[in-house]
């Protein structure tokens, strides 16, 4: 038998196999959301809402200003090598980048847009819906270029990943007049989370099964609130933050219905609410020194064009803060958030 004689070669043929389905478990990352996951779509559209100048990306491969909020590299991009995929996920809209760049992992993501239709209007960003018929363009350039066999597997097997919320909340609902007129925030709750079931079926339908919904983070903590919170000496808006923990609890029952209600599906809520309030508790046992203000500039209020190379109050070590700017993350904070989701519910797809 030719398994006992070459059972050497056999064996060696089975490693490679086993190896490559390994890896192939996952062959994409497609994520669709806000800031915590643009990688600098923005930067190919008309709005004011960008971070593609310095001191933005001044840790990212090359010092390179992406179009992340970040001074490095975001969560997704972490969860993206957690997969040994690739270390980053790069913007549909990048020209750098083509198909078989795409073919791996891409983001949809825009900064400042939220599950509302009237969140991505205040800044002239891209809606969540426009983010999907993106995705359907990057379809039918995926089939082209690996055919529709494979492009479907691709898209069958891929991990898609939805970040988005906060800026329904903090951007619209307590910024503009409007919604906080039509809903109390309970029933704008529910209405965000109707349009959360209807994506989720949505991209169901288009073929994910992989999906992972993301929660929202302690919104009151961000420095640009606390800024803002004369009244409690800039402690955290407790408020926003019960806010985002109804808006959670609520995003797990949708996650729970729509695993019965559609075959298939393999469907995870990603809470990041835990691990960044641990973080911003005990910020020196990460190595931070500070948890209330960000590091660039003053670090209270500047994010985008107000976060600029020049300010003298921009810190030396972003590794020592857990915000960059007044509305996200360090990279180091990105890492330690993706590092967490890794592990505790996104290791299922590994
Ligand atoms: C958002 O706008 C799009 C395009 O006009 C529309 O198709 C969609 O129904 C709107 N979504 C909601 C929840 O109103």
């Amino acid at each position: 038998m030719a398994l006992v004689k070459y059972g050497g070669v056999v064996l060696f043929l089975h490693f490679l196999c086993s190896a490559a389905t390994v890896s192939a478990k996952v062959p994409a990352i497609i994520v669709f959301g806000d800031s915590t996951v643009d990688a600098g779509n923005n930067n190919n559209i008309p709005t004011i809402l960008r971070s593609n100048f310095e001191p933005y990306g001044r840790d990212f491969y090359g010092k390179k200003p992406t179009g992340r909020f970040s001074n490095g590299r975001i969560t997704s991009d972490f969860i993206s090598e957690a997969f040994k995929i690739k270390p980053s996920i790069p913007a549909y809209l990048d020209p750098a980048y083509k198909i078989s760049d795409f073919a791996t992992g891409v983001t949809f993501a825009s900064a400042g847009t939220g599950y509302d239709n009237a969140t991505s209007d205040v800044l002239s960003v891209i809606p969540l819906w426009k983010e999907v018929e993106y995705y359907k363009d990057y379809q039918k350039k995926l089939r082209s270029y690996l055919g529709p066999r494979s492009a479907n597997r691709v898209l069958t097997e891929a991990l898609y990943m939805i970040s988005i919320g906060t800026n329904d909340f903090l951007e619209n609902y307590y910024t503009v007049p409007g919604r906080r007129s039509q809903f109390t925030v309970r029933q704008y709750q529910d209405f965000l989370v109707g349009i959360a079931g209807n994506f989720v079926r949505e991209l169901y339908s288009l073929g994910a099964r992989k999906i992972s919904l993301g929660g929202l983070p302690p919104m009151g903590c961000l420095p640009l609130e606390r800024t803002t919170n004369l009244m409690e000496q800039n402690q955290c808006v407790d408020s926003y933050n019960k806010v985002a923990l109804e808006f959670n609890a609520k995003l797990k029952g949708l996650v729970k219905r729509l695993s019965s209600e559609l075959h298939g599906i393999n469907l995870v809520f990603s809470n990041p609410y835990y691990i960044m309030m641990f973080i911003l508790r005990r910020p020196g046992s990460y190595g931070f020194e500070s948890a209330s203000v960000a590091c660039c500039a003053t670090g209270l209020f500047e994010m985008g064009y107000s976060c600029r190379k020049d300010n003298p109050f921009t810190c030396q070590d972003a590794n020592k803060y857990v915000f960059w700017d007044a509305f996200h993350p360090t990279e180091k904070t990105g890492r330690i958030v993706a590092d967490y989701v890794m592990r505790t519910v996104l290791a299922r797809y590994l």
